[in-house]
């Protein structure tokens, strides 16, 4: 019964990729079509508490609320708890806190399923290092295999057929006067998952068969530019990862937009700002909000372009 688990708690920062996860070669077992490098968001990231449930029954709590059990946050969080369960009758308590602010409009299922990874571990006494939370942590969320680790990640395509060697790697590489901005566009849901967008493009656009083999060259050019702190290098290639991405989406069949009239002004704010000289870049995901990096120098005209941003210092304090 309830008895066998134990409270345990744990946080997991949120990421963005710099080198985007996009397809997938095994859904069951999300193992992706190619690499992806990250920049952990600090601070920005989920808080989760698991023990056992007093009431006999599974509960899953998001940022104070009760959740109902059809929601999907709740199932798709017990689905995964049911792999710690295997099969066995023990109801659990799932608490999970967000610290991301509503207002930035990120998706947090990276945080969440890494948050969550680790504590159902120790809610089962399971003694596993940060490589095997990985693994099982990207069977929640494939993004959520980087959100193991802070700092810069990469989370390496692997190629076994069971994914032991797909997981995240925790780069060694510090860059203090990284930045990051995130420009919220819209903050509602996205109207269709990041999960069913990949699978769409993957099956019908013309334009996703040649993305894993530049995905793969984008994430080692990426790893070069990190190592070597050149934002001059690292941008554009960023920029022009997260575009291509959006183009394999843009010509599946139907058609799938994630980005809005106001992702498209925030970008053509930023290439007139570029044009004048400002070295930020932008980043965009499964929803409208930008991203930008830039370094901590051009943080202030970043503000002043951008003034509702919210300002991330990967590295302060770590
Ligand atoms: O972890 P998922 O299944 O939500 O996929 C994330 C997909 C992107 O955010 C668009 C890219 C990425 O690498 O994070």
């Amino acid at each position: 019964g309830a008895t066998d688990i134990r409270a345990a708690e744990a946080y997991a920062p949120s990421n963005i990729a710099l080198s985007k996860y996009w397809g997938k070669r095994d859904a069951a077992r999300n193992l992706p079509l190619n690499s992806s490098v990250s920049i952990s968001l600090a601070n920005w990231g989920s808080h989760t508490r698991v023990e056992g449930s007093g009431t006999g029954h599974d509960e899953v709590h998001h940022n104070g609320t009760l959740l109902d059990p059809g929601d999907a946050f709740a199932r798709r969080a017990l689905a995964f708890a049911d792999l710690f369960r295997g099969g066995r009758h023990l109801p659990l308590r799932i608490t999970t806190q967000n610290s991301i602010p509503t207002a930035a409009g990120l998706a947090s299922s990276a945080s969440g399923f890494a948050a969550l990874t680790r504590a159902l571990a120790g809610a089962f006494g399971l003694d596993l290092d940060d490589t095997d939370l990985s693994r099982i942590a990207r069977i929640g969320s494939g993004s959520a295999a980087r959100s193991i680790w802070h700092g810069f990640v990469r989370w390496n395509r692997g190629e076994a057929e069971d994914g032991h060697d797909s997981h995240g790697v925790p780069l060694d590489l510090r860059w203090p006067g990284f930045r990051i901005a995130i420009v919220a566009v819209d903050k509602g849901p996205k109207p269709f998952s990041s999960r069913d967008g990949m699978n769409h493009t993957v099956e019908t656009s013309p334009l996703f068969p040649p993305w894993p083999a530049q995905a793969e060259a984008d994430c080692r050019v990426i790893e070069d530019a990190i190592a070597a702190r050149d934002m001059a290098a690292l941008g554009p290639r960023v920029e022009a990862n997260a575009l291509a991405m959006h183009a394999t989406m843009m010509a599946a069949r139907p058609p799938l937009c994630y980005l809005t009239g106001g992702s498209w002004q925030v970008l053509e704010r930023l290439w007139q700002a570029r044009a004048d000289g400002l070295a930020a870049f932008a980043t965009m995901d499964a929803g409208p909000n930008v991203k930008l990096i830039f370094e901590e120098s051009s943080a202030a005209d970043v503000l002043y372009l951008f003034p509702d941003a919210s300002l991330i210092a990967p590295f302060e304090g770590r």
